[in-house]
């Protein structure tokens, strides 16, 4: 995996060298705040000269495509990627022949009104039980978990958002660092990682697929 800040020193450098697509430059230049168009290109430009190295071509030229609901991909190739932002923090994540998600999620966007409002709308009745019966201070941490794994899978599949989403049942992942879930057409192991300096994350590499 590989995370980046937008105020890093080397990210204008990154930026200047213009690594990315003239659709992903005009996707960013729509962009109302700042803070969005940088990280799009931060996290196109990162994936382009990490994909760009692995199938020896020049950044510009990897072809990356995108599926109906957004996924960027590369068709016809064993390696797959994702990539995330969020409060000026990009990740991208690889894996060779593996469907792979993450989501990166700054603490402190939501407050605890918000979060126990979108716990009602996300989560599974297991998920709910298990945030009331933790004490109120951690609630918003632990509704957080819970989305950033969630998206992390939904992402991994590619399918983005669901109407379901508590359908997406991860209560049994909240009391270890490392577990499996049925999702569409695979099982997926999703894992937590709150490393040093940047925002929690949560990745979902696909396990296993239905023949
Ligand atoms: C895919 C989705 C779930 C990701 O949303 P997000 O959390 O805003 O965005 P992230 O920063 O984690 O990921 C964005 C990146 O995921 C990738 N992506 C987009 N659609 C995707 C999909 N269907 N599957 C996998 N990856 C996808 C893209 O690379 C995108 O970055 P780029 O456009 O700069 O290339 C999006 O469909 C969405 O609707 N999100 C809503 C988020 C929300 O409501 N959050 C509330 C938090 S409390």
């Amino acid at each position: 995996m590989i995370a980046a800040s937008i105020t890093d020193a080397n990210t204008a450098d990154l930026l200047a060298s213009k690594l990315t697509s003239t659709l992903e430059r005009e996707r960013a230049d729509r962009f109302r705040l700042e803070q969005n168009r940088l990280e799009h290109l931060l996290g196109r430009s990162i994936l382009r000269r990490v994909l760009g190295d692995m199938l020896k071509l020049p950044p510009g030229a990897v072809p990356i495509e995108t599926n109906a609901q957004g996924k960027p991909y590369i068709d016809g190739q064993a390696c797959q990627f994702n990539l995330t932002h969020s409060n000026g923090w990009v990740a991208a994540a690889f894996c060779m022949g593996r469907r792979i998600g993450v989501d990166i999620e700054a603490t402190g966007r939501i407050d605890a009104s918000e979060a126990a409002n979108l716990s009602r709308l996300t989560l599974s009745q297991a998920e709910q039980r298990l945030l009331l019966s933790a004490p109120a201070d951690v609630r918003v941490d632990l509704f957080l978990r819970l989305w950033r794994m969630k998206e992390a899978v939904l992402k991994a599949e590619g399918c983005g958002l669901i109407d379901d989403l508590p359908g997406l049942d991860l209560a049994h992942l909240m009391l270890r660092p490392q577990g499996e879930v049925r999702f569409g057409d695979a099982s997926w192991s999703v894992s937590e990682e709150r490393p040093e300096n940047l925002p929690p994350l949560a990745i979902a590499i696909e396990t296993s697929q239905d023949t």
